[in-house]
């Protein structure tokens, strides 16, 4: 198998970072396709931590190709801040290429972002504040500036004259705001970042498409979840962008049928940022406990994470949207300790139970989850190297949420760290 996407399978922080690092030792390249720096993909090496929220994270290992697809919108301030950081903890990005189909956020779009949710009130969605609505707004709407605008001194002038003028009017009389955009400096900082920027731009679809005739090994890591995808998530309370599988061939610029294989990567348990509708959402002591134990706090915006029990109707709806091939199951240690473990095989909706996940909000208001419920363990996973040598108890819960979710896992993870991770099936 030559090419495998990884997706996340839940609401996003499913622990993607970690696995995609895991399995990049055995790729030659790493490919991020979506969403943008609301994105937030904790690696940890050793002693050292790594946040990613725009270079792939196959970037710690030096040697391997990592590109930026069209699919992505970023903040240039944010990649190269991103860029000096890994420079300073010692890491080479010189492998690091972008799309120069990718869109630009601006500052503009982080306003609007903001000033829409103020807008919205009790109904706002929680976002991350990042402008990523507004740029794939933009996208959608014809007027985004790409990096190919962002190296051309005189497009990028003149479309960024027109684009502010009309993002300040909307700042006044849509939102009434009195913030104002200027021009000319924001001119003159992009102009800058595009300089530093300049050396990273290649056209992304060619060396995705070469290294895969060429036999290479590429992994595709997705951002956010698949509860979070515009068309298949808890809409309106998702991204603007499409964290699904399929949204690797769009948004790097290859066809369906170099894909090879889709890994869902889903925690033990479930976590949600933001507002929006969360069936196993625990509202008691379990929920801070699980909380607390899983460090379930935004890699983003520190915001605490909402926990619930593990859902395998959410996990069979990931399974049949991306394709799962395999899940990817991570912070099992985080359950070590309880009694007894909960998982929802289904929503009792009045006087059914229903085993796909609706498509109405209201309807989803009115879903008792229907739990299973698991003995747990007590001994410390942590340390444990091999699937075997998991408790009974530890074991056995794996095997229930392969069968209750239909996938077989591939990967367990155990703990933050690179060795904390279990492998039952080889992926490359
Ligand atoms: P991502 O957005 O999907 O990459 O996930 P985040 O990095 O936002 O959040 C996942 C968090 O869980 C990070 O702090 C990871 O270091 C951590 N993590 C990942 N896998 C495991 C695991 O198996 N056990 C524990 N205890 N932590 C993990
Ligand atoms: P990673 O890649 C978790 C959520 C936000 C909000 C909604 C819309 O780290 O898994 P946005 O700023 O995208 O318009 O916000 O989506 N969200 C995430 N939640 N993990 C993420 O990324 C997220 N990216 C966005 O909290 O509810
Ligand atoms: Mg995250």
């Amino acid at each position: 198998m030559s090419t495998v996407v990884l997706i996340g399978a839940q609401w996003g922080d499913e622990g993607k970072g970690k696995v995609t690092d895991f399995l990049a030792r055995q790729a030659d390249m790493v490919v991020r396709y979506q969403g943008g720096n609301n994105a937030g993909h904790t690696v940890v090496v050793g002693d050292q931590t790594y946040k990613l929220h725009l270079i792939p994270s196959g970037i710690l290992y030096g040697e391997k190709q990592c590109l930026i697809g069209n699919g992505v919108v970023i903040d240039p301030a944010v990649l190269l801040q991103e860029l000096a950081s890994l420079k300073s903890q010692g890491v080479s990005t010189a492998n690091l290429r972008i799309s120069p189909r990718a869109h630009v956020i601006f500052p503009y779009h982080r306003s609007i972002d903001m000033a829409e949710e103020t807008c919205k009130g009790n109904s706002k969605i929680g976002t991350t504040s990042r402008g990523i609505g507004p740029a794939y707004t933009d996208k959608a709407a014809r007027v985004g500036l790409r990096m190919v605008d962002l190296l051309d001194r005189d497009e990028l002038a003149e479309k960024l004259r027109h684009t502010v003028e009309i993002k300040n009017k909307m700042l006044a009389g849509v939102y009434g705001s009195s913030e104002r955009i200027d021009y000319q400096q924001v001119l003159s900082r992009y102009t800058e970042y595009a300089e530093r920027l300049e050396k990273y731009v290649a056209d992304v679809s060619v060396l995705v498409n070469r290294a895969i005739d060429q036999g290479q090994k590429v992994l595709f890591e997705g951002a956010q979840g698949t509860l979070l995808d515009l068309d298949h998530g808890t809409y309106p309370y998702v991204t603007s962008s499409h964290p699904v599988a399929a949204a690797a061939c769009t948004g790097a610029g290859l066809g369906p049928t170099k894909i090879n294989t889709v890994v869902g990567v889903a925690k033990a348990y479930i976590t949600r940022v933001g507002e929006g509708p969360f069936p196993t959402e625990l509202h008691d002591k379990m929920g801070e406990q699980i909380r607390e134990r899983g460090r379930e706090f935004g890699t983003t915006t520190g915001r605490p994470r909402r926990c619930g029990w593990y859902d395998a109707v959410i996990a069979r709806y990931a399974a049949r949207i991306n394709g799962l091939e395999y899940l990817a199951v991570t912070k099992l240690d985080v359950l070590t300790g309880l009694d007894t473990i909960r998982v929802c095989v289904g929503y009792r909706y009045k006087d059914q139970i229903i085993d796909q996940f609706p498509v109405s909000l209201k309807m989803m208001a009115q879903c008792q989850p229907v739990y299973k419920e698991f003995p747990g363990w007590q001994e410390d996973i942590s340390t444990v190297t091999d699937f075997n040598q998991l408790p009974q108890n530890a074991r056995d819960y794996i095997r229930h949420l392969e069968d209750l979710s239909g996938v077989p896992a591939a990967i367990v993870g155990v703990g933050p760290g690179r060795a904390q991770t279990l492998v039952l099936r080889e992926l490359f």
